[in-house]
């Protein structure tokens, strides 16, 4: 999600310093820009000289402290709150800039609980993307409690003016709006999957043929990743308790398997070359 939202900054003429934990990470999430790039090249969305020009306007660092002078921050590291609040602690010490915001990309986080790791909460304010970001038009915004109506407006004019997406205004509950009614159809899918109902192309074809979805919910897993869909899940649960948020047993397994959908190369389909 970080390497896709950089890219949207950086194709909106905005000077992008992504910041990554490793060298290794940095190197994997520059090449995905790259590999995103080129794909619209070759499609024909974007010349050669914009892509140029992004690429021109995205800075690259493994050291938080480099974001000091920077006025608007987009967190998206890994659905793990002990995670997040630690990355919004360090950004609150190293941001120069009283007035500077951040905001985080969690797809289920209370934005009150990052907000207060900080001494300024009234500038923090969740900023939800959709995946994958560039082709995707909807942003969920989401003020906390304490969230500033200035912070408000500007994280609004920056996806809805300068991204050119479609932002809506979702209340800080876990899930959102969109991962509340997401989650349990992607659960229900999976628990259909386990008990052997149907197979999963047969899942996935019944919903992209029969309902117009242009993915079905096995896939749609997958590209979303079957820990941070489980991590989604977790937090939806702890707020709700409500059983249709319980994480099935066989995403838990795959999971301890290392089948974390697409991005492992295997989930409950195969991407391996
Ligand atoms: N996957 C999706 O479809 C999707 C959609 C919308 C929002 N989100 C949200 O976006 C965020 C990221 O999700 P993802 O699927 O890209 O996760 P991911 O696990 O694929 O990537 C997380 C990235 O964070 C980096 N990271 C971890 N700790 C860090 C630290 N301390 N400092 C800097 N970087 C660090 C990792 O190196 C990794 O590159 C999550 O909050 C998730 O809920 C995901």
């Amino acid at each position: 999600m970080g390497s896709g939202i950089a890219e949207v900054l950086a194709r909106s003429a905005l000077d992008v310093l992504v910041v990554e934990r490793d060298q290794e990470a940095l190197d994997a999430g520059r090449q995905r820009v790259l590999t995103s790039l080129a794909k619209a090249r070759a499609t024909g969305k974007i010349s050669e000289d914009d892509s140029r020009r992004a690429l021109d306007r995205l800075s690259f660092s493994i050291d938080i402290g480099d974001l000091r002078d920077y006025p608007f921050i987009i967190e998206a590291v890994a659905e793990d709150h002990a995670v997040k609040l630690d990355v919004f602690r360090r950004l609150d010490e190293v941001l120069v800039d009283g007035g500077a915001i951040m905001a985080s990309n969690t797809s289920s986080i209370p934005i009150a609980a990052l907000a207060a790791a900080t001494s300024r909460p009234e500038n923090v304010i969740g900023l939800h993307f959709f995946n994958p970001v560039p082709v995707m038009k909807l942003v969920e915004i989401t003020p906390s409690l304490l969230t500033s109506d200035e912070t408000l407006a500007t994280a609004r004019r920056l996806a809805g003016e300068r991204l050119a997406k479609t932002p809506i205004t979702s209340p800080d509950r876990a899930g959102f709006v969109v991962n509340a009614l997401l989650i349990p159809y992607l659960l229900s899918a999976i628990r259909m999957f386990e008990a052997g109902v149907a197979t999963a192309e047969d899942i996935d074809t019944g919903m992209t043929l029969g309902c117009a979805h242009p993915m079905g919910p096995l896939a749609l897993t997958d590209l979303i990743g079957l820990d941070t869909t489980a991590a989604v899940a977790e937090s939806l649960y702890a707020e709700f308790r409500e059983s249709h948020f319980a994480t099935p047993p066989l995403l838990s397994r795959m999971i301890a398997a290392g089948q974390l959908g697409r991005k492992s190369g295997q989930g409950f389909y195969s991407y391996r070359r």
